[in-house]
């Protein structure tokens, strides 16, 4: 079979995106091959051992399969990927969109598209400008998510999104918790990994003079270790990393609580200690939910949708930040829960963010609502709840 121009046409795109530094990710999609449980592929740039690689992500209906390649051998195995049975290649470069697509008779169309946004149409430099942080900070660089030249590395071309969106999120709250005042808060970051999200928020914070103490937990010793030489390294005032566990965090008062993608109940425990330290904003982006699942009680007309494990897993997900934005409310705070940025393959990139409100009249309705749920589904525990009831 001589292969049709498109194909030569999107893997020269391929070539180039990742020859520019320009690729951010590629999608094969719309399988309809001869695996049956075969869903999409997905392609990332990591770096393993100070190597770029292709990162292969392969999604079948229960399990996700990762294999890196070298960049020399990624165009042979897209090619390989797409004889497979995808009907469909999407390339997402900084600047353009490039689709591949198959009809039934097996005929390739290119479809390429620019994007809005685009540094390229709009100026690079007016572009970095509407950013909440500029690329030249110093931590950026000490962190590896820019090079000598201050250029975002293309492996970390999902983090610096990540960064960015989150302090965009955490801006608009700021100023909903502490409106029109000059506070010095007292920030936890709980489960900051290397401190990314954490060097940026101080970071955020200074550059608007405000003095923050910015505190970061990790269990990792290592990370704790590379974060606090950074800081120093950086003149980060008033920034400190701490090695230990959410869960033996001591009871303290504290202004604004932290916990992004802490693992399964993590995040509970999390949210109870900002609850408990009188904080007036909470953000987290919950990581996995394992507690509530186990405990689902299928209703008789939910049958028909959760006999799935796919949407019952989906719907233990929902059930518990339902209950926690319930218990949030009846604490006192205005909740928010919206998608928020993955840098995975994965659904679960939701983020609570509950502002503290002395005037909430929803604690009572809250209370009810909570309670007619847990009845619905059978539920008999949750461990945010369990917190709050032990006070
Ligand atoms: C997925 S990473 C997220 C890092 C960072 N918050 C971010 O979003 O970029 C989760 C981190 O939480 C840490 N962690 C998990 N459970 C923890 C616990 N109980 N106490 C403190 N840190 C924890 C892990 O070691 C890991 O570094």
């Amino acid at each position: 079979m001589t292969t049709p121009p498109p194909v030569d046409a999107f893997t020269t795109a391929v070539e180039q995106a990742l020859e520019s530094g320009s690729f951010l990710r590629l999608t094969l999609g719309k399988y309809r091959g001869a695996a049956k449980d075969l869903e999409r592929v997905t392609l990332r740039l990591v770096t393993i051992k100070g190597r770029e690689q292709l990162s292969f992500v392969t999604r079948h209906k229960s399990r996700d399969v990762t294999s890196n390649v070298e960049r020399t051998q990624g165009i042979a195995e897209i090619r390989r990927r797409l004889d497979e049975g995808f009907r469909s290649a999407t390339l997402l470069t900084h600047d353009h969109e490039t689709q591949l697509l198959f009809n039934k008779r097996g005929e390739a169309t290119l479809r390429r598209r620019p994007l809005a946004g685009n540094p390229s149409r709009s100026g690079g430099h007016d572009r970095e400008k509407r950013r909440p942080i500029a690329v030249d900070r110093p931590f950026l660089k000490g962190l590896g998510v820019t090079d000598g030249r201050d250029r975002v590395l293309p492996s970390m071309a999902a983090k610096w999104k990540q960064i960015n969106r989150f302090l965009e999120v955490f801006a608009v709250d700021f100023a909903a918790a502490f409106p029109g005042e000059a506070p010095s808060p007292r920030v936890v970051d709980f489960g900051c990994g290397k401190g990314y999200l954490t060097f940026a928020l101080h970071d955020w914070l200074r550059l608007r003079d405000i003095r923050a103490k910015v505190t970061g937990i990790e269990l990792r010793e290592e990370l704790v270790a590379g974060a606090n030489r950074l800081a120093v390294e950086c003149g980060a005032e008033g920034l400190t990393f701490r090695a230990g566990d959410i869960a033996d965090f001591p009871e303290e008062p504290l202004d604004v609580m932290i916990a992004l993608h802490a693992c399964d109940t993590a995040t509970d425990l999390a949210l109870h200690t900002g609850i408990a330290g009188g904080a007036r904003l909470l953000l987290c982006a919950p990581c996995c939910h394992k507690e509530i699942r186990p405990q689902v009680r299928i209703p008789d007309i939910m049958r028909p949708l959760l006999k799935h494990g796919v949407h019952l897993g989906a719907e233990a997900d929902m059930l518990t930040d339902s209950i926690r934005a319930l218990l949030l409310e009846i604490a006192g705070y205005d909740v928010k829960v919206f998608e928020f940025i993955s840098l995975e393959h994965t659904d679960r990139n939701r983020m609570i963010t509950a502002v503290r409100n002395e005037r909430s009249t929803r604690a009572a309705a809250a209370r009810e609502e909570l309670a007619a749920l847990k009845e619905f589904y059978g539920l008999r525990r949750q461990t945010l709840e369990d917190l709050l009831g032990r006070e």
